[in-house]
């Protein structure tokens, strides 16, 4: 962290701003996560267990969580293989957004420490993949944002590096842990070669109100994150009335999102100099991020909240003269 000092004070001080930053790093495992967790490390044991390899999809909406549960995943296989240098029985490779061949094999050269990782014809990057794997002893490779095996522009799989991924399973035959939004498993559709090494799917699911088994996992959710935020613990900060269901409401439930108006209610309330929180701050909160125009009636955390999405006049842009 920079120890520079601020241009300007800004409303918020030294010690607001530290407390803010662990609240913004907070990993919460919730029920959900740790469903996922133990799905993905009985998966890993089985492929480990086996010559053959296996594959296992995990999707999600975008900000469900599912980087954030596979980076702690890898996290805790590194720590618990720190004393075991340059063994890496797990690989977190990002796909790339533009995904030929050629950038996914540096980004998975990357991922095994190759300091030469963008040289070489694609023949001598097929061989340094399979030596690395096989040195530092890989057994899980996680490939996150595995939507962009489909080409955004033209909404079509792109066949020549799902067909060269594929191969290349066939040839190491270890674990593979794809991490994506669900339309990536269009890619799985197109053959029965991709489909036959799918072992198990898991998806995560937004937080939900509908049932009271659903209010129990999102309640016990935001008693953990109560524990971190910067005021007073008076019992139950984020479970007061009905600031639980207006929270689901105002994030579809997404974790993302969730904890994004927790840390901008946190903020608002912190700049003036309050030392409770309470839904006026959230109620701004959702309007600073929410900034298209938003009305009281859209506003979860407005009295004035309707559910159905409010009828706006067609603005019709006027045709510029030029
Ligand atoms: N378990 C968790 N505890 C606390 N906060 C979380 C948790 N999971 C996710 N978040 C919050 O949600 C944000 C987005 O999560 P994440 O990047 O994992 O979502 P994602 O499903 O990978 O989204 P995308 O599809 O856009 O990549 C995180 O930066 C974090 O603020
Ligand atoms: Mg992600």
């Amino acid at each position: 962290m920079s120890n520079r000092t601020r241009p300007l004070a800004g409303n918020l001080s030294d010690y607001d701003i530290s407390n803010l930053t662990k609240l913004r790093e907070l990993y919460v495992a919730y029920d959900q996560v740790n469903v996922a967790l133990n799905e993905i490390s009985d998966f890993h044991a089985m492929t480990r267990s086996s010559s053959r390899g296996g594959c296992m999809t995990l999707v999600g909406d975008s900000g469900s969580g599912k980087t954030t549960i596979v980076k702690s995943y890898y996290d805790a296989i590194r720590a618990a293989n720190r004393n075991v240098q340059d063994e890496m029985p797990a690989l977190l490779v990002t796909l790339p957004e533009k995904c030929s061949i050629k950038e996914l094999c540096v980004q998975i050269l990357i991922a095994l420490g190759d300091p030469c990782a963008e040289q070489g014809t694609k023949r001598s990057m097929e061989i340094r993949i399979k030596k690395l794997m096989d040195a530092r002893k890989v057994e899980l490779v996680i490939f996150d944002e595995f939507q962009h095996m489909i080409d955004p522009d033209r909404d079509r799989v792109v066949h020549t590096t799902a067909d060269w991924l594929k191969t290349q399973m066939n040839l190491l035959r270890r674990g593979y842990l794809l991490v994506g939004l669900p339309k990536f498993e269009r890619v799985i559709r197109t053959s029965d070669q991709w489909r036959r090494r799918v072992e198990s799917r898991f998806e995560l699911r937004p937080f939900g109100w509908d049932s009271e088994r659903d209010q129990a996992h999102f309640l016990k959710f935001l008693q953990v994150v109560e524990k971190m935020l910067p005021f007073e613990d008076t019992g139950g900060l984020l479970r007061q009335e009905t600031l639980p269901k207006q929270l689901i409401m105002a994030s579809n439930g997404y974790v993302a999102f969730v904890m994004r108006l927790i840390l901008r209610a946190s903020m608002v309330a912190l700049a003036h100099g309050h030392t409770t929180l309470q839904t006026a701050h959230f109620r701004k909160a959702f309007r600073d991020l929410e900034s298209y125009g938003i009305e009281a009636e859209q506003n979860p955390f407005s009295g004035m909240y309707r559910r159905e999405p409010v009828e706006r006049p067609v603005i019709r842009k006027r045709r510029e003269a030029f």
